[in-house]
């Protein structure tokens, strides 16, 4: 005979969830990071002293209020008067992989880097509503720091999503890299945006084993909230010949991962914050989702091009490929 699931303390309306007991540990550890003495290699850097100078937009237009300034971050966003404002921060900075980026230096010594990331986190995190969310985009070798940084700071770890891409670079010398990493933070679990209907897909037990139970259920039929491992069509890294890929940028985020993220963690009308803007993705989506955004970027040429794909060339269409007979 079948042996019979415990589900005694755990809470399962409508699917598997987290053990209560679980998010109660979780909740309390939390709490205590916050006073922990944790100490990172970056701490003993001094931290970055931003200019008393109030940042005025390089490139503003309106109906949603879109801005972009060109500059350092960390000089700008402890200056910007939206302190306190932003629904969603999504923040897809330099991993220190010497990429040749115009006009930055993406190779610091390894304490300069996690000083770097502490100092940008830390004005990102002030920008934030009390309903906000921060996202960060960010390789291996720094997930770990972001995490507990935050963590110390008093924000709560809503996922730890990973981006997973099939277009890695070729070796032999350990597994191939195919993934970054796409953490969720907020300031209140109990009080931040989340739109979890814009966001739906259709569940594997539709879709894939045609399983007629979930026709039945009361809402989302056939549907789920996707999964934390983030794949597939029109996700994957965007080069060649892709539509939405602008050539003068080196890393470009696909327009799903975005889409994905600020039709959940933000609303309508709502204030987006990108500070490390590269190609412009996350302007140019939350633009043509109707949000108000904020975007900052060191390079000028970076930001006229962004500039361009934002206001003129828009969110890409995104069409199935027709199948070859
Ligand atoms: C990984 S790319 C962002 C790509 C972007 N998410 C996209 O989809 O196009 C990082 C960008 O941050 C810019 N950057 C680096 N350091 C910066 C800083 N301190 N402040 C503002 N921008 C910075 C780089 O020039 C680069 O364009």
């Amino acid at each position: 005979m079948a042996e019979r699931k415990r589900t005694a303390g755990f809470k399962r309306h409508g699917g598997y969830k987290v053990p209560t007991g679980g998010v109660a540990a979780m909740r309390r550890a939390a709490d205590e990071l916050a006073d922990a003495d944790i100490r990172m290699m970056g701490d003993r850097v001094p931290r970055h002293a931003a200019p008393e100078t109030l940042p005025q937009p390089a490139f503003q237009c309106n109906d949603p209020d879109t801005r972009l300034h060109v500059g350092d971050c960390r000089d700008i966003l402890p200056r910007l008067p939206d302190q306190g404002q932003a629904d969603l921060v999504f923040a897809d900075p330099p991993f220190n992989w010497e990429v040749p980026y115009e006009g930055w230096s993406d190779g610091m010594p390894r304490d300069a880097y996690e000083r770097f990331t502490f100092d940008w986190l830390d004005a990102c995190v002030e920008m934030l509503s009390l309903k906000g969310s921060l996202w960060v985009n960010i390789g291996d070798d720094t997930a770990a720091e972001v995490v507990m940084h935050l963590k110390r700071r008093g924000l709560h770890m809503m996922n730890w999503c990973v981006w997973h891409f099939r277009f890695g670079q070729n070796r032999r010398s350990s597994f191939i890299l195919s993934k970054a990493h796409a953490l969720y933070f907020v300031r209140d679990p109990l009080r931040r945006i989340w739109n979890p209907d814009p966001i739906l897909e259709p569940s594997d037990r539709a879709n894939v084993y045609r399983d007629d139970r979930t026709m039945v259920k009361r809402r989302d039929k056939g549907m789920r909230v996707p999964l934390d491992v983030w794949y597939g069509p029109y996700w994957g890294r965007v080069q060649g010949n892709n539509k939405e890929r602008r050539s003068k940028h080196h890393n470009q985020l696909p327009e799903p991962y975005l889409e994905r993220v600020i039709r959940a963690c933000s609303r309508p009308g709502g204030l987006v914050v990108d500070p490390f803007c590269g190609s412009g993705t996350a302007a140019t989506v939350a633009r043509a989702l109707g949000r108000r955004s904020i975007s900052i970027e060191q390079s000028k040429a970076h930001a006229k091009d962004a500039w361009e794909r934002i206001t003129k060339v828009g969110m890409i269409q995104k069409k199935p490929k027709k199948s070859r007979k």
